[in-house]
């Protein structure tokens, strides 16, 4: 092919410069045509738009193209002229005078066919629904989302820290994760009382597990560097089959030195708008698609978003209106205990109609970093719920006080051994703080409207799936 260099789909769809010689390579959506004329839609993955080939029957006859495996799947490269399209649709298209297949894919067996397929299914073949237009455009928006979220940190003074995904500690106190060892599963060393395993003979010398939370880790350089973020990847071993949980999933976690529950809101809020408004700003195509295939409301809900003040009140006031909602729910609601999925979408999509900043939630269903109220019931804590999500992010201002501290992990069964390095952070040159986390996958299905987690994830985890 010459030393022609070769454009992508996306490039050649925008561009300007017409009846030049281009190379384009990409995979076969689809191909039809008849025995004068051969179109080939082919998709670079670039964008969300494939571009049109035209190849004219008498060079490129629709038997031929067959017996080289030019059908729907088939990875090519096409050299041609650039041109104005003849037809509706596209502004340009290419008149093909060269078709190499670099790999055919058999149209009897190739799973993805034209006639479209169920999420459902396509969740079963993740190697290959990347190529679908749905996963094109959320693949594309997950990118887009993570470039945002560092802008917007940048633009904004914070720093990137990486906190570790082997921890020897449990940030949410809530004993629901994976174990790391490298001891043999069967005949592992035993304590000298054989009561249980003897980790100080593991690969750490101690037991360590993957992170549930970057948090702790995250306090640490706040207290040095004052506003940071860490984003990675958090673990939770729950038993939740439900379409907001994943067992692996992605978190953006900043921390801010001397900021209140008040800058803690302030800060989630403007992050959020400013996460929606980009999407709509950088992701034009592919939130078109998705508007139009599977959530009409979509655009309006999130340019919705970006145009109103969050609702915010305490878990209290919150607690009142769900006693006398007219709505009968599953769970019943009483002042003490946790919130329900059901309770968090009535207040959002039913009574306030936007989203709502719920704070200062009984001591005893927080975890035990908290700041505690002056009424030694409620911690500072603060949960943004999103509609059709629920919780999207869950913050606090942290505890500063090492007695209280203190007080408060001994109440809840927090070892303090474990966490001495945490402990010491209010004891020299402790100060006010307060962060959050935001799960990046429920950001996702938020910006793309999708209904079920485990398809804004390239390779979800979830109790019973790790094929991939
Ligand atoms: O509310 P969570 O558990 O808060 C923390 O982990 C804090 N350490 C964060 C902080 O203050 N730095 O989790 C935060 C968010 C939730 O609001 C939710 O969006 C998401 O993480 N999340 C999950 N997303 C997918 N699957 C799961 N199993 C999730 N659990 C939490
Ligand atoms: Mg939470």
């Amino acid at each position: 092919m010459s030393d022609l260099r070769k454009t992508s789909v996306q490039d050649l769809l925008r561009s300007q410069d017409l009846d030049r010689e281009v190379l384009v390579k990409g995979w076969v959506r689809t191909r039809r045509g008849n025995k004068y004329v051969q179109f080939i839609a082919l998709n670079d993955g670039s964008g969300f738009h494939s571009i049109q080939v035209v190849a004219n029957a008498e060079q490129f006859p629709e038997d031929k193209l067959r017996a080289e495996g030019v059908e729907n799947g088939a990875a090519i490269a096409v050299r041609g002229k650039l041109v104005a399209s003849q037809g509706k649709g596209q502004a340009v298209e290419i008149q093909a005078d060269e078709i190499t297949v670099y790999g055919s894919a058999d149209p009897a067996v190739y799973p993805l066919q034209k006639k479209g397929h169920s999420l459902e299914f396509l969740r079963e073949i993740a190697h290959l629904r990347p190529r679908t237009n749905t996963f094109g455009a959320i693949l594309r928006i997950r990118h887009a989302m993570a470039f945002a979220v560092h802008q917007y940190f940048n633009d904004h003074g914070f720093y990137y820290v990486h906190t570790p995904i082997v921890t020897g500690s449990d940030a949410e106190g809530a004993g629901q994760m994976f174990r790391v060892t490298t001891l043999p599963d069967q005949n592992a060393p035993l304590t000298e009382d054989k009561s249980g395993v003897d980790y100080t003979q593991d690969f750490f010398g101690k037991q360590t597990n993957l992170t549930v939370s970057g948090q702790l880790e995250a306090e640490v350089a706040a207290m040095a560097l004052g506003k940071v973020y860490t984003f990675g990847p958090t673990f939770r071993a729950e038993n939740s089959n439900t379409a907001r949980h994943l067992a692996e999933f992605w978190m953006i976690e900043p921390e801010v030195a001397f900021n209140d529950l008040q800058d803690n809101m302030d800060l989630a809020e403007d992050f959020l708008k400013s996460l929606v408004r980009y999407a709509l700003a950088h992701c034009e195509d592919d939130l078109k698609f998705l508007n139009e295939q599977y959530d009409k409301e979509l655009l309006t809900r999130l340019q919705f978003v970006v145009d109103n003040d969050f609702q915010r009140l305490t878990y209290t006031e919150a607690v009142e209106i769900l006693k006398v909602a007219k709505q009968k729910f599953e769970f019943p609601v009483d002042w003490g205990t946790d919130l329900q999925s059901e309770h968090e979408r009535y207040l959002v999509e039913k009574h306030f109609k936007k989203p709502v900043i719920l704070t200062d939630y009984p001591k005893d269903i927080k975890a035990f970093y908290m700041k505690l109220n002056d009424d030694g019931q409620t911690v500072r804590a603060m949960d943004v719920l999103f509609p059709g999500i629920g919780e999207i992010i869950g913050g606090s201002q942290r505890e500063e006080d090492l007695t209280k501290l203190k007080d408060r992990m001994a109440a809840m069964h927090v070892p303090e051994h474990e966490l001495w390095w945490y402990l010491e952070l209010r004891q020299y040159g402790t100060a006010p703080h307060a962060g959050f986390g935001l799960g990046f996958e429920r950001l996702i299905l938020f910006i793309t409207g999708m209904a079920n987690i485990r398809d804004v994830i390239p390779f979800p985890r979830f109790p019973g799936s790790a094929e991939f």
